[in-house]
């Protein structure tokens, strides 16, 4: 394994035994909304110093850009970390055992390595460019479904930008009427990673941050699946908004977003 893919689950196993500890013990745990239906417990603030402290332990002088302590490191360094200690904080503050720590490398911005790990089902997904992506060390690849008909899509509500509501809701009622289903699970990196081994045939959510879908992003990639934002363009990686899947089902959702004119490479 990729020397820094190892540090980066090592990481990702110590949060993971925090979280598992304290999954579904709400007493133990305090509980904080850092703006509005957005929280954060002492438990997220412990995994990412344990995750901190891991990495610059062998990585001194690379850089961090955690989900709840900012930049911290070397700030000059072409080697920045992406944390995000508990994906699905909502999740894991009601007791619901989907969450995951998502860790990932980007040297001069581009990801280099990619770690999701679930520690309630045990499920290490990780990737290194251009070496493919794995769950518990078997290669995963997307599903080759080719049209949205029994497709199981996965997304997300953007009840953190509720002026987008409308807009989404028509996309939203044009996707459920094509589809199988969807599902809304509550953490994003493991819903790129579930595209990434085939359990949902895509994914779409707008407003995502960098630690949310860092790693996911590398990871879904390397098992064959694209990244797009809603426009067919690569701008997913500013703006945060993504849309997932296979070529052929990134290009039936892309219809679903209304997308006319779509890029050579989606042609
Ligand atoms: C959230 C989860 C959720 C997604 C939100 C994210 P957090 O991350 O990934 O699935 O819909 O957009 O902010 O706050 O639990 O780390
Ligand atoms: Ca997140
Ligand atoms: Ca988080």
């Amino acid at each position: 394994m990729h020397p820094m893919l190892n540090i980066a689950a090592r990481a990702a196993r110590s949060a993971g035994n925090l979280i598992a500890r304290n999954l579904g013990q709400q007493g133990s745990f305090e509980v904080e909304e850092k703006n509005k239906d957005d929280l954060v417990t002492t438990i997220d603030k412990q995994c990412e110093k344990v995750i901190i402290d891991t990495l610059l332990k062998s990585y001194r002088d690379h850089s961090v850009l955690a989900e709840e302590s900012g930049v911290v490191g070397n700030p000059d360094s072409e080697y920045q970390w992406v944390i995000d200690p508990i994906d699905g904080t909502t999740n894991f503050v009601k007791g619901i055992a989907h969450c995951a720590v998502s860790i990932a490398l980007r040297h001069n911005g581009k990801t280099e390595v990619g770690v999701v790990f679930d520690p309630m089902l045990n499920e290490m997904f990780t990737a290194a460019r251009g070496e493919g992506a794995f769950l518990n060390g078997h290669r995963i690849r997307v599903s080759p479904r080719d049209s949205l008909d029994g497709a199981i899509i996965g997304t997300a509500f953007p009840t953190r930008y509720r002026d987008r509501m409308p807009a989404y809701l028509d996309l939203f009622s044009r996707l459920i009427a094509n589809c199988a289903d969807v599902r809304r699970m509550g953490s994003a990196s493991l819903d790129l990673c579930y595209v990434a081994c085939g359990r949902f045939d895509g994914y779409l959510e707008q407003g995502l941050k960098p630690w949310d879908f860092a790693a996911g992003d590398l990871i879904l990639r390397e098992a064959g699946g694209i990244v797009s934002d809603f426009m067919g363009e690569t701008g997913y990686v500013k703006s945060g908004n993504l849309v997932s899947g296979n070529p052929k089902m990134l290009r039936a959702l892309l219809k679903i977003c209304d997308v006319q004119n779509l890029p050579a490479i989606l042609k």
